[in-house]
């Protein structure tokens, strides 16, 4: 009605009916581009009602045996089986590469996926499986960077990396810049979990501007690690600095507290974020 109204009384303007149309024809295109983009992205609509809208699960611990993360094969099934019910559609499953604990090598990271996506497809599961890793910036790193074969993932050649969480690196930005400077994308891994981050949000927001992507930890939203993780992850949730959206899972015990966010006010909010999993 407000619109009509307008429309009459500038009906007499030849200049403002063209810019009318240009803003209509705009609209129509954009309706149209939005049309095209769910068909042509959405890789199976008849699981768009399933409750992991975001489709692409890029942070878990899913190798058996060789980090902190599942032991034996069949723990592995049990938490993808739990998470293609719920329609994740895809993993890029991210072992730890750290130099104190697990010393993890590419190849070997790359074995595992291997026997873990026969196990799917002799189990007939249609989760695509790829490997990644989650990098520590210690003071292994920069060799890996150096090495030239790191797993990272997506066009966007993404790199996931995490800190120590109690104390700040001192080189963070200069590592940051050091990983653009290679062609990849750094995504600081559970940014809420750091406890140098908590009640400094410009640190944040620094980061981001370095060209930094933040990934949120689904069971940080459940309360998982406790009241300060969660307090950072609605403070991410209000910024909309949620770039990648990952369960970061490590054993079956862990998908009580993932079914917990399902059902809880944050799941609404995160469909507002500007989630980059359903591009992967
Ligand atoms: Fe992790």
């Amino acid at each position: 009605m407000r619109f009509s109204v307008s429309k009459h009384r500038f009906a007499g303007n030849p200049y403002i009916a063209l810019l009318l149309q240009i803003r209509l024809t705009a609209s129509s295109m954009n309706q149209a581009w939005h049309w095209l983009r769910d068909r042509l992205f959405s890789r199976n609509s008849t699981t768009s009602q399933l409750p992991c809208f975001w489709q692409t699960d890029m942070h878990s611990h899913l190798i058996p045996g060789i980090d902190d993360g599942v032991q034996t094969t069949e723990q592995a099934m049990t938490c993808i089986r739990q998470l293609a019910a719920w329609g994740v559609q895809k993993i890029i499953t991210t072992p730890h590469i750290n130099q104190s604990f697990y010393p993890n090598k590419p190849a070997a990271i790359r074995a595992g996926g291997e026997a873990l996506r026969q196990q799917l497809i002799d189990e007939q599961l249609p989760v695509d499986l790829e490997v990644a890793a989650e990098y520590m910036l210690d003071e292994g790193f920069p060799a890996h960077l150096d090495g030239d074969d790191l797993l990272s993932f997506g066009s966007g050649r993404f790199l996931l990396v995490e800190t120590g969480l109690v104390a700040r690196s001192l080189q963070l930005e200069e590592i940051l810049f050091q990983i653009q400077a290679r062609g990849y994308t750094p995504v600081l891994a559970h940014p809420e979990r750091y406890h140098y981050f908590y009640n400094d949000p410009n640190a944040l927001q620094r980061l981001r501007e370095l060209g930094c992507l933040f990934q949120l930890n689904w069971m940080s939203l459940s309360g998982r690690y406790g009241p300060g993780p969660k307090k950072q992850a609605k403070l991410l949730l209000k910024h909309n600095w949620v770039d990648f959206f990952g369960s970061d899972m490590h054993r079956p015990e862990d998908l009580p507290k993932l079914q917990e966010l399902l059902d809880s006010p944050f799941y609404e909010q995160l469909q507002t974020q500007p989630l980059r999993n359903q591009t992967l």
